[in-house]
């Protein structure tokens, strides 16, 4: 198992034979790794990377816990081939905060009481974000509907809605006319950046 980190870019010819060159950019910064094919992108962040904010729960696609954020589209980490996302730019709930201030989604999970073991709670957030960026969500009923693939074994689902419709809200007054035709606002992404 390889990774390597640094900026200039990998030395294809020198890849051993069966591990796959490739490069990351991951909450802004850029990383040339060197992987075995058959590494998920949730390995990658949590075994290779120390990146252990992205939570493995299922490691099947059913529960939601690995949710990262891919060029701005929300995935479930652990059925991503890393090698498939070659340039692509992720973040996790790592590179949601800026300068000791948490995300706006952040801390209305912390406002709303949206968390108890918080094991679910950095894929809820991924989740959230890639929700409101897509532009979908125009009521709290919308907003319950599709963060419905985010399972939370303590419950808190009243709370998790309640905090995301209320940046959805925030969102939506902040840019009317955005919110009014059903665009993405971007807002999440251009924090996140
Ligand atoms: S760990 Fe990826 S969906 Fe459950
Ligand atoms: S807060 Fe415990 S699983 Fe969601």
């Amino acid at each position: 198992m390889h990774t390597v980190t640094r900026t200039e870019p990998p030395d294809t010819a020198a890849a051993p034979a069966g591990i796959v060159p490739l490069e990351l950019t991951i909450n802004g910064a850029r990383h040339a790794l060197r992987l075995e094919p058959w590494t998920s992108l949730l390995d990658l962040l949590r075994e290779h990377l120390q990146l252990t904010g992205t939570k493995k729960g299922c490691d099947h696609g059913q529960c939601g816990a690995c949710t990262v954020l891919v060029n701005g589209t929300r995935i479930n980490a652990c059925l991503a081939l890393a090698v498939a996302l070659d340039g692509a730019e992720i973040t996790t709930v790592e590179g949601l905060a800026r300068d000791g201030e948490l995300h706006p989604m952040q801390q209305a999970f912390v406002d709303h009481d949206a968390l108890q073991c918080g094991y679910c709670t950095p894929g809820q957030i991924c989740s959230a974000l890639g929700l409101l960026d897509e532009g979908h969500a125009h009521c709290r009923d919308d907003v319950r509907e599709q963060m419905s693939g985010n399972l939370c074994r303590c419950g808190a689902y009243v709370n998790i809605a309640n905090a995301v419709d209320a940046v959805r809200r925030e969102q939506a007054c902040s840019q009317p006319d955005s919110a009014a035709n059903g665009q993405p606002t971007n807002a999440a992404r251009e924090h996140a950046r």
